[in-house]
């Protein structure tokens, strides 16, 4: 449990390797979700920037963000060792995304939305830091019992009772005033789910 204010609840970064056996291919994901080589894209909630390599290596600039200090600094070492420098980091708080990264093409948000205590809130931050048709993307794990979802022959991610289906994140998403546009399965425990903005909502 993390002492950190306004911490997401469910949401602390793995810290025992598994993280990287669950996703071997971090490019992959981003590139499915929709990330476009010069955008200029928000890694919100990096962690330890494990996707933030890989969207640095595509984008033209990436502001990564994150509340825990300890964490930015990972990800800031993890870019620097690769030789990478077209990304800014960012000690604070999702909610404040709009001041510290607009305007975007594209914001990545993954294994963090199912505990977001206010979506609505959230969501409309996100809305304000994108560019007109500009892209939220997020990567939830599957509202599967926690028992199943197995990474090195123990049950891994958040509890059972804070997972959020396909269903329930669009619904979230589009009361915060983004559009829908598809969903991605993220085999073998995830889906991401890409929103636009400036769309007129289906
Ligand atoms: C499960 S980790 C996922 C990290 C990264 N997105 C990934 O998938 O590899 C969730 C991250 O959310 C961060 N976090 C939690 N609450 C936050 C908040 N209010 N604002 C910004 N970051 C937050 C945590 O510090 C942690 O690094």
């Amino acid at each position: 449990m993390s002492r950190l204010e306004g911490f997401f609840v469910g949401t602390e970064m793995p810290n025992t390797g598994w993280w990287e056996t669950l996703w071997p291919d971090p490019a992959d994901v981003l590139a499915r979700v929709g990330l476009k080589t010069g955008d200029s894209a928000v890694d919100l909630c990096c962690g330890d920037g494990w996707f933030t390599l890989p969207m640095a290596r595509v984008a033209a600039r990436v502001n990564a963000i994150d509340i825990d200090p300890a964490l930015v600094e990972v990800t800031r070492q993890r870019l620097e060792k690769a030789g990478v420098s077209n990304a800014v980091f960012n000690v604070g708080d999702a909610f404040s995304v709009a001041s510290l990264a607009a305007p975007a093409d594209f914001i990545f948000m993954a294994n963090v939305f199912h505990g977001v205590p206010d979506r609505a809130r959230l969501v409309r931050a996100v809305r304000n830091t994108l560019k007109d048709q500009g892209v939220f993307a997020i990567v939830n794990w599957h509202k599967r019992p926690r028992e199943e979802t197995v990474v090195l022959r123990e049950p891994r991610g958040p509890k059972t009772e804070l997972r959020m289906s396909p269903q329930e994140t669009r619904q979230s998403v589009e009361a915060g005033g983004l559009a829908f546009e598809r969903i991605v399965e993220l085999p073998p425990y995830h889906y991401g789910i890409v929103f636009r903005r400036g769309l007129v909502p289906s």
